[in-house]
């Protein structure tokens, strides 16, 4: 099929490139000029692993090509996805002007030669396909209006994650469409391989040993744009849930890891998003939370589970500083030094980052603070001049004359860190590991004062004993 794809951010890019791969030939279109000549000369424009690989690949088997011209691209296309940032406004709710903008200008590209579809990938609250129709006739215009110009809207949200969004895009848990029947006959004719999973796997991303086939859910326009709300919704305030009672065991004397693998092994619950921590991050769940709250509100309806969810994540970052106070006293003049930036690991993205807003508050608190990320460092500096942190080039740079570290990005290079080497370069040896990402036992043996989050201070490894078949 012929796709264009609006909005070459993290989600439109990578949809790009794996619609390509699959077989389709993709115009990915933006109004940054700058990223369209980046993604010409073949380079990504983020750090995503696999994504450069995949533009090629992509490239070469679907087709792939990149442009700040729409119309053109709108007009040789069956289905035009809308993959533009919906970044929230003060009071909370989704900044539409980019989605309005991009709907407008489908509109008047369109001519009457094919039915096409237009896809909203972006996260948009309820009624944004309704909005969508509405502006893309609109786009058409009046003096146009009689040349039956024919087009379906859907809704099928992304649930990629960042870091991983490459296999995430290939071999997701489920893909969810909503919108009408002659529009879902097209989506499931565009999915097909990725449905049935007949694709060879490109190098390096393999599929999933257990993965035969891709679920496809049809939903209604409303239910699905509601979908990725509630999953949304639900991963945050499971976050917050293991940090809540990870912070109720750290003062009784339970340890929080221990007891999310206690109930992490319960099918009904399951182990993933139960890491107590500094919260979540990322341009996603606070965002989506905020939108999500501004609808129910719209509707006279208040959330409580949802805004305690946001509550809870904020006053978990504050932990950070709490034990740094605990350990130093006086934090005003001394030197806090960072490991890493990036809301995650494997990405350059520091939208909602943790890191930046620990950062943010220590300074204000008269502490000097240094920073390293692997990946993050030149991003930072270049999108948050405002803060005067100082970054290393190393951890040992890091580590030099530090006070405290805090790890508040689980990179997984982390792992080969010199611990030792690195408690013997700092002024006093205090870590902080704000992801309970390194083994207890072992930080210490290194000669660090370890605290983790949740963690009472018999600190030790979790152990979890299966019967070897
Ligand atoms: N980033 C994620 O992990 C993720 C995951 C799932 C869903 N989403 C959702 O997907 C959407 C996109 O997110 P993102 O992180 O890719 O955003 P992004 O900010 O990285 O990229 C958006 C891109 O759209 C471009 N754009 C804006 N207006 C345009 C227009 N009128 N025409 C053409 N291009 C235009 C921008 O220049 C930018 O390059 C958001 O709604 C987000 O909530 C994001």
């Amino acid at each position: 099929m012929r796709i264009t794809v609006i909005g070459t951010g993290y989600v439109g890019t990578v949809t790009g490139a794996c619609l390509a791969y699959l077989g389709h030939h993709v115009t990915c279109v933006d109004t940054d000029a700058a990223k369209i000549a980046r993604l010409q000369r073949g380079e990504s424009p983020i750090y995503e692993p696999y994504l450069e690989a995949m533009l090629s690949l992509g490239a070469e088997r679907g087709g792939l090509a990149f442009s700040t011209e729409i119309s053109d691209a709108v007009r040789a296309s069956d289905v035009i996805f809308i993959a533009v940032g919906t970044p929230p406004l003060p009071s909370g709710e989704a900044n539409l002007s980019y989605l309005e903008a991009a709907a407008r200008s489908i509109g008047s590209s369109m001519d009457n030669s094919r039915f096409r579809v237009i896809v909203n990938k972006s996260t948009v609250p309820v009624g944004s396909g309704n909005l969508v129709e509405a502006l893309v006739r609109e786009g058409i215009g009046e003096a146009r209006a009689g040349e039956r110009i024919r087009f379906g809207v859907a809704s099928n949200p992304e649930f990629l994650r960042e870091g991983s969004a490459v296999a995430d895009s290939l071999y997701p848990d489920r893909i969810v469409v909503g919108g009408d029947a002659a529009t879902l006959a097209v989506m499931r004719q565009l999915y097909e391989p990725l449905v049935a999973q007949v694709f060879t796997p490109p190098p390096g991303v393999p599929r999933p040993s257990s993965m035969i086939s891709v679920p496809l859910l049809t939903t209604s326009l409303t239910s699905a744009e509601m979908i990725k709300y509630a999953a949304n919704a639900f991963l945050a305030m499971k976050i917050g849930f293991a940090n809540e009672i990870a912070n109720i065991c750290e003062r009784v004397g339970a340890e929080g890891p221990e007891v999310m693998a206690g109930i992490g092994l319960d099918s009904r619950i399951g182990a993933k998003f139960l890491n107590p921590g500094v919260g979540w991050g990322g341009s996603c769940f606070g965002k989506d939370i905020q939108s999500l709250l501004h609808t129910a509100r719209e509707y006279g309806y208040s959330s409580k589970l949802l805004e305690a969810s946001l509550e809870v994540n904020t006053a978990q970052r504050q932990m950070v500083i709490q034990k740094l106070q605990e350990k130093l006293f006086i934090l005003k003049g001394r030197t806090i030094g960072l490991l890493g930036l990036a809301f995650k690991p494997d990405t350059d993205d520091l939208r909602d980052a943790p890191a930046l807003h620990i950062a943010e508050r220590l300074m204000q608190m008269g502490v000097r603070v240094k920073a390293y990320d692997p990946i993050a460092n030149r991003a930072c500096r270049e999108q948050r001049p405002d803060l005067k942190m100082r970054y290393c080039d190393t951890p040992k740079e890091l580590a030099s004359g530090a006070d405290a570290l805090v790890l508040v990005t689980e990179w997984r290079e982390f792992h080969n860190l010199d611990l030792a080497e690195l408690a013997g370069l700092m002024n006093s040896p205090i870590l902080i590991d704000g992801r309970n990402f390194f083994v207890p036992e072992t930080a210490i043996a290194a000669g660090f004062d370890y605290s983790g989050i949740g963690r009472c201070t018999r600190a030790r490894a979790v152990r979890v004993e299966t019967v070897a078949s």
